[in-house]
Formats: structure tokens, sequence, C-alpha cells
């Protein structure tokens, strides 16, 4: 269920989302799937520090003081009835990290990563773009992975689907054009709930952040920020991307 808060009393209104023509996409809503941690709670931190509206969803309430409707991708779509009639932005970042060497990865390893990953993503979009056509400049971003650019080992499930999600990316750019924005972050290891595992001890830790030429892993906050930017404004020329944030890891 969305529940209104002072800050967004107007998204459950009447005239839910609707900011003057004039602004744009700076008034109308950004809903956020998959914001209780990790990048999505820290993008929805600082799209509130920003003053944009927003909108969470997701299996848990982020608590921020936003509407919130719970719904689970993986057996539902977002159920549209509760979203206000425009949306000036769209994050999707529910995803997985499943490392398994190929001998133990199976057909199900792939489904289940394609599920979260790719049609979740698919389906959220195909829901929500009419809401999104309404706002001129509106922006979706979607998630990949630095191990869709670079091989890397036991990352067969994981840079599978990803892989997909770049091209998603790449065909939505090309559909929603001119009215609606396109783009994907690529991230590297990044420290949040998901990558826990990767970076359970200092040595872990050590080891991740000597690969990378910035010589540290990333934090939410790093990938956020170009989050909140691609659902900006000063993003308007920019579609179809798929974005590196690695620490340079990609390209050097
Ligand atoms: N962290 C990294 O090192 C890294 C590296 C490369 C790429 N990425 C990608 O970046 C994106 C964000 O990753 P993250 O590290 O921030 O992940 P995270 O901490 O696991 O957060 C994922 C968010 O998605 C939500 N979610 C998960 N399953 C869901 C479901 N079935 N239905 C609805 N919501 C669901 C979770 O909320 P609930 O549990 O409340 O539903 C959570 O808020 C992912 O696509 C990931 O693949 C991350």
């Amino acid at each position: 269920m969305v529940r209104s808060s002072p800050q967004n009393a107007h998204i459950g209104s009447a005239e839910q989302g609707r900011g003057p023509r004039c602004c744009g996409i700076v008034n109308a809503p950004i809903l956020l799937i998959g914001a209780s941690s990790g990048i999505g709670l820290a993008t929805a931190k600082l799209l509130q520090q920003e003053g944009r509206a927003i909108i969470t969803a997701g299996r848990r309430d982020p608590g921020l003081g936003a509407p919130h409707i719970t719904f689970d991708v993986l057996t539902s779509t977002i159920p549209t009835d509760q979203l206000p009639t425009e949306l000036g932005g769209l994050a999707y970042f529910p995803g997985s990290i499943d490392l398994k060497p190929l001998r133990s990865t199976k057909a199900d390893d792939l489904r289940a990563a394609f599920e979260l990953n790719v049609l979740g993503a698919f389906t959220t979009v195909q829901a929500c773009a009419d809401r999104l056509k309404k706002v001129p400049g509106s922006g979706i971003v979607l998630f990949s992975t630095v191990a869709v650019g670079r091989g890397m080992a036991f990352h067969s499930s994981v840079a599978a689907a990803k892989g997909a999600v770049e091209g998603l990316t790449r065909s939505l750019a090309a559909e929603l054009a001119p009215t609606v924005r396109v783009n994907c972050i690529a991230p590297s290891l990044t420290r949040t709930p998901l990558a826990e595992k990767l970076l359970s001890s200092p040595e872990r830790e050590a080891a991740s952040a000597e690969r990378h030429p910035l010589k540290r892993v990333g934090e939410a906050d790093d990938i956020a920020a170009m989050a909140a930017f691609l659902l900006g404004e000063r993003a308007r020329w920019i579609t179809g991307q798929v974005i590196g944030v690695d620490g340079g890891m990609s390209a050097i």
C-alpha cells in the first residue's frame, strides 16, 4: 500500500504525482524498486536530500517517510493502481551476485538470475512506461555489473543475466526516445548487503581493493551519486548508455 507522508502528501491526493507542467521531471515522483538496502537505499536518501519526491516499492518498507508499495518482483508485477498518473523516473535495484564454477551452475541458477535481474526489470518498465511517457525527459535506470564488459571467472549466471539487462537498456532507450531516457549503471564490487560475503574479512576486502585502479571497493553512495544524476534534469541528453562506476576496473 502507498502510505502518504508529509513530505510526499501530494502524491496520495487526486493530483497524484502531478507537478506543474513547466517543471517536468523536477516535480514528478521517482519510483524506486528495492530501496530498503544497499544502493537503492543510498539513492533514495540522496534524492530526498535533493528535494525530489520518491515512491519506494519492494518487499520491505525502507522507512524513509515516503509512500511505499509492498510487492515482490518474483511473484507479481508492480500494482499500478497504487501509482500516481505521472512518474518522473524509475530505478530498478533488485539483483544478484551468485558466483559459482561452471560445473556446479545449474539451469535453475540462470533462470533465477534472469527472473530477478531481467524479467523483473522488464515487467516493471512495461507497467510504468505510460506514466513515464507523460513526463518528457523522465529517466529509467537499470543495473548491470562490471563483469559483463570484463570476463570474470564464476560469474556466468550473473554476467549472462546482466548482459541481457544491457541489451534491454539500449532497446528500450531506442523505443522510448525521445520522451523517456533509459540508462544502465555497471558497478564493480560495492559494500552492500548483497556483497557482504565477498567482503567478509579484511583480507578479502584488501584483495578486492587491490584489483581496482582506485584501490578501494565501492560504497553505496558512489553508485547512488550516478543513479541520482541519471534520474535528474542534468542528464537530459544522455540515453542508451551503460556507465561503469567501478573504480576504473573496466577501463584500466
Ligand atoms: N553490490 C555490488 O557489489 C554490486 C556489483 C555489481 C552490480 N550490482 C547491482 O546493483 C544493484 C543493487 O545492488 P545492491 O548491492 O544495492 O543490492 P541489495 O543490497 O541486495 O539491495 C537490493 C534491493 O532490491 C530489493 N529486492 C530484492 N529482491 C526483491 C524482490 N524479489 N522483490 C522486490 N524487491 C526486491 C531489496 O529489498 P527487499 O529485500 O526489501 O525486497 C533491496 O532493497 C543490483 O542489481 C546488483 O546486481 C551490485
